[in-house]
């Protein structure tokens, strides 16, 4: 029987929740997942008729359970209305980009409009996606320390490097939970680091792009840096359970595991042979870049589980090819 069909027979039929964003790329898996146990879901869209957001509505569950509502994140009316009557809110939509300009302004008083909206709703919780890019950026951090939940980007730092996104995304969570405590909302956080994975929608968003470079040939070399990696199933399945979790509280690091640029296109290579990937590093120079120790035992707690980053890398090109983002390789040549 299709998920869907016998409502009775689902977790969480009767409750509705509303998620920000919902044609983005972390959003509509998320959507998928609430319908898949049982909610009805108000997706919050810039435009409702905008091709790019036609994909929620073929998803399992849709016709019946599913509403676009046109909203800004600027636009507290609209926000409202979107979310009145819902019993939860995950606020998922966000620019994701370096310009300060298109960046700032949406990220930290889009996040105030979405907490005063939900606390005007009386929602029971409200769960913000928030980044990795806001706990460990800290040049003075030793080498030694544990990255977990109680570290916070350096906002100077993100402001002298001009990492607008960072500096844009830790304003936004610092701004979620002032309002929060000022309103009384029970908020958790999601700190995700660089999600990968298949597509719902029909865009590239900008974190696929960091691995669809190294398939196009658009860069000829790899930086010596690295990177934590996480399943887009996974990040939704961590939205779900921290909303689930009544005792779940504060933030919770979203990760898989970290790899140097030369492990990841080696891991291409391997299993992508036919695209031109880059085989060389840009730095030659300095000493191979050293992963930051960090943890994600407290989502573990939970009872959360990952995906292999390899299993990952090679389902976000699977589906590079199948939406036609990245030509065969047979065509390729
Ligand atoms: N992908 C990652 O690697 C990653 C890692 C950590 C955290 N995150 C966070 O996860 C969230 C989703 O990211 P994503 O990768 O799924 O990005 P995405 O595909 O670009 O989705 C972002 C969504 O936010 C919406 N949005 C942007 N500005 C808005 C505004 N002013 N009003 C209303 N909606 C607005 C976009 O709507 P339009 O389609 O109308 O532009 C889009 O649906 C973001 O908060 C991001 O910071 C992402």
């Amino acid at each position: 029987m299709p998920i869907g069909a016998n409502l009775i027979s689902l977790p969480e039929s009767g409750k509705t929740v509303c998620v920000t964003g919902a044609g983005g790329f972390i959003a509509s898996w998320l959507v998928k997942l609430l319908l898949e146990r049982g909610y009805t879901v108000r997706g919050t869209v810039r435009n409702p008729e905008d091709p790019k957001n036609a994909h929620l509505r073929e998803l399992q569950g849709a016709e019946e359970r599913l509403r676009l509502c046109r909203a800004d994140l600027l636009d507290l009316d609209s926000l409202r209305e979107a979310i009145n009557g819902c019993d939860g809110v995950f606020h998922t939509a966000s620019p994701v980009t370096d310009d300060p300009e298109a960046m700032l302004e949406p990220a930290q008083n889009g996040t105030k409009n979405v907490i005063l909206a939900a606390a005007e709703a009386k929602c029971r919780r409200v769960v913000f996606t928030s980044t990795i890019g806001a706990v460990y950026m800290d040049p003075n951090r030793s080498p030694d320390v544990v990255v977990d939940e109680s570290c916070w980007s350096d906002l100077e730092f993100c402001k002298r490097t001009k990492n607008w996104y960072c500096y844009g995304k830790v304003m936004a969570e610092k701004a979620a939970w002032d309002v929060a405590k000022e309103k009384g909302i029970d908020l958790v956080v999601v700190n995700p680091v660089l999600v990968l994975g298949p597509l719902l929608q029909p865009t590239v968003n900008a974190s696929t792009v960091h691995i669809l470079k190294y398939l196009t040939g658009a860069v000829k070399t790899y930086a010596n840096s690295v990177q934590a990696y996480v399943h887009v199933k996974d990040v939704a399945r961590a939205h779900l359970l921290v909303f689930e979790t009544p005792s779940a509280s504060g933030r919770y690091i979203c990760a898989e595991s970290m790899l140097h640029r030369g492990e990841v296109v080696e891991i291409l290579a391997k299993l992508f042979p036919e695209y031109p990937i880059p085989t060389k590093c840009s730095d030659e120079l300095n000493p191979r870049a050293k992963p930051y120790k960090f943890t994600v035992q407290k989502l573990k707690d939970l009872g959360m589980e990952f995906i292999p980053v390899k299993q990952c890398l090679y389902e976000t090109v699977k589906s590079l090819q199948e939406k036609g983002h990245l030509p065969l390789p047979s065509l390729h040549l």
